[in-house]
């Protein structure tokens, strides 16, 4: 399903947006869509997502705790999250490096994935990231991917779209993903953590998880992947 609104409407143009925002909650498969829309237009693709879990990792890693504000937002401001283009064909959509570190794979750890959203709700943290997102995205040419692009990173993107899906349709997905590697998953424990993400990322103080006001609204319940991004580059011609 497809809502665009009356802001949406008025401000598109019949050119290629140069700055494309793609937000939504966990698992809503905004990376994917986002990195195959960044191919077909031959500009740079850029998971704002990976960022926050590069300065979780660090702090596990440095036994830091998360609980620590004022530690982590040190970590956040000193530490250098380096993103390139993707070395390896091994499922990556980009490197991801903390001091020459390919810390890639290791982001995506269940221990990230049960902290990460506590670090992204400290504002210090995410003054500091979003300074760097922002001066990335306003060069141009970019689809950049998170939870704020639209709202508060890149408010001037010239495309914003909100990807939304249940949170049983996104579960099941996941679920599906990790059963297709050969391992082993719980729906239900599944289902729980994404909802208690999509809580913290969507109540919290700063910049919390919301569609911008002239966002484009796609719910890809009833769609696969291939007829999300058909819909979306629709969108961008
Ligand atoms: O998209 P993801 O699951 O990789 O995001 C990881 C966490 O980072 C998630 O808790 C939300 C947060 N995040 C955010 O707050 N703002 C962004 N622009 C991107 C991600």
């Amino acid at each position: 399903m497809i809502v665009i609104n009356k802001k949406a409407m008025s401000s598109s143009t019949s050119t290629i947006p140069s700055i494309i925002a793609i937000d939504g909650p966990a698992a809503s498969g905004k990376s994917t869509i986002a990195k195959l829309l960044a191919d077909s237009l031959d500009y740079m693709f850029f998971d704002t997502g990976v960022m926050y879990r590069a300065i979780t990792w660090t702090a596990l890693q440095r036994e830091v705790s998360i609980a620590d504000e004022s530690a982590v937002t040190s970590l956040a401001k000193s530490v250098l999250v380096d993103i390139q283009p993707a070395s390896k064909s091994d499922g990556r959509t980009c490197d991801v490096f903390v001091e020459n570190q390919d810390i890639t794979w290791k982001i995506r750890r269940p221990i990230v994935d049960a902290n990460v959203s506590v670090v992204s709700a400290y504002p210090g943290v995410r003054s500091a990231l979003a300074a760097q997102q922002r001066r990335i995205g306003m060069r141009g040419r970019v689809v950049m991917v998170g939870r704020d692009i639209g709202t508060v990173v890149l408010p001037e993107a010239n495309l914003k779209i909100y990807l939304d899906a249940s949170a049983e349709v996104r579960a099941r997905r996941r679920f599906n993903e990790i059963i297709a590697r050969n391992e082993s998953a719980d729906y239900d424990e599944i289902l729980t953590k994404i909802i208690e993400r999509d809580r913290v990322d969507s109540t919290r103080k700063v910049a919390p998880l919301k569609a911008a006001d002239d966002a484009v609204i796609v719910n890809s319940d009833n769609l696969n992947s291939d007829e999300v991004f058909q819909q979306i580059k629709a969108l961008c011609i």
